[in-house]
């Protein structure tokens, strides 16, 4: 467990939620779904603004694979079909959160409102280069929150991959130094790293932190509030 860090207060705060944990296979999870919409609602009604910035998910990486099937593609039309699956995705979450939530869904973070209609603003991909984990570190930036909260499918960043590596080991804190050593600075479409390298650089210089955690979204709320957590705290 990692101990206790600054509780968020009524900071707004930012998720970069892993379209892995919306559709994790062939269509969305539902009960996942039900379970976010409750974890919004309770964080709303504690005074919380949040932001969620939703990936793409098992449909961009089915779309990503059947294109590169039928021909070869070029790195930015593979990135577009990630794009609109975030895309989809976001309306999915803005549809079932429609009483609480902005709008509008945010595909430009640059055009982030400084206050926004509804209590949660809903984001997606932006333009090719990099994945949803970097709009919402520009998204944070822009609402004036150094934290990205990165749930995902993975408990907490390991020395190796934990399913190919027996001797893998979790780490609880780690600096942006070293996650960079891990995951390198390039990108490809698709790209699956418990933090995308493009955001860890932008983290790294503008000294921002991520908190990577699965999505149990009770470890999520005991964070918020102070509480121990299991996670790794990247900063
Ligand atoms: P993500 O990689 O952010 O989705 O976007 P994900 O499913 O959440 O990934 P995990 O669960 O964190 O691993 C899907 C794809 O969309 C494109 C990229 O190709 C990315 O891999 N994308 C997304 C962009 O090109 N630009 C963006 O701003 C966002």
């Amino acid at each position: 467990m990692h101990e206790p860090i600054t509780p968020f207060q009524k900071k707004p705060f930012v998720l970069s939620l892993g379209g892995s944990l919306v559709v994790p296979n062939g269509g969305p999870d539902t009960a996942f779904l039900k379970k976010l919409r409750r974890f919004v609602q309770v964080q709303v009604r504690s005074g919380r603004k949040l932001a969620i910035v939703v990936g793409g998910g098992k449909t961009a990486r089915h779309y990503i694979d059947s294109a590169e099937k039928v021909k070869s593609i070029e790195s930015e039309d593979l990135d577009w079909l990630g794009i609109h699956s975030t895309r989809l995705n976001a309306h999915l979450l803005r549809t079932i959160l429609r009483d609480i939530a902005h709008p509008v869904v945010i595909k430009d973070p640059t055009k982030t409102p400084k206050r926004w209609n509804g209590k949660v603003l809903i984001a997606a991909g932006w333009k090719p280069g990099w994945s949803t984990d970097y709009v919402a570190c520009r998204i944070a930036q822009n609402i004036g929150t150094d934290t990205v909260l990165n749930l995902s499918n993975i408990e907490k960043v390991y020395s190796a991959d934990p399913n190919k590596d027996k001797n893998a080991t979790p780490f609880d804190d780690l600096s942006w130094k070293d996650y960079r050593k891990m995951v390198g600075n390039t990108w490809s479409p698709g790209l699956s790293a418990p933090f995308d390298p493009i955001a860890s650089k932008y983290c790294h210089k503008n000294k921002m932190q991520a908190i990577i955690m699965s999505g149990d979204l009770l470890n999520v709320s005991a964070m918020i509030r102070g509480k121990k957590f299991t996670g790794t705290v990247l900063s």
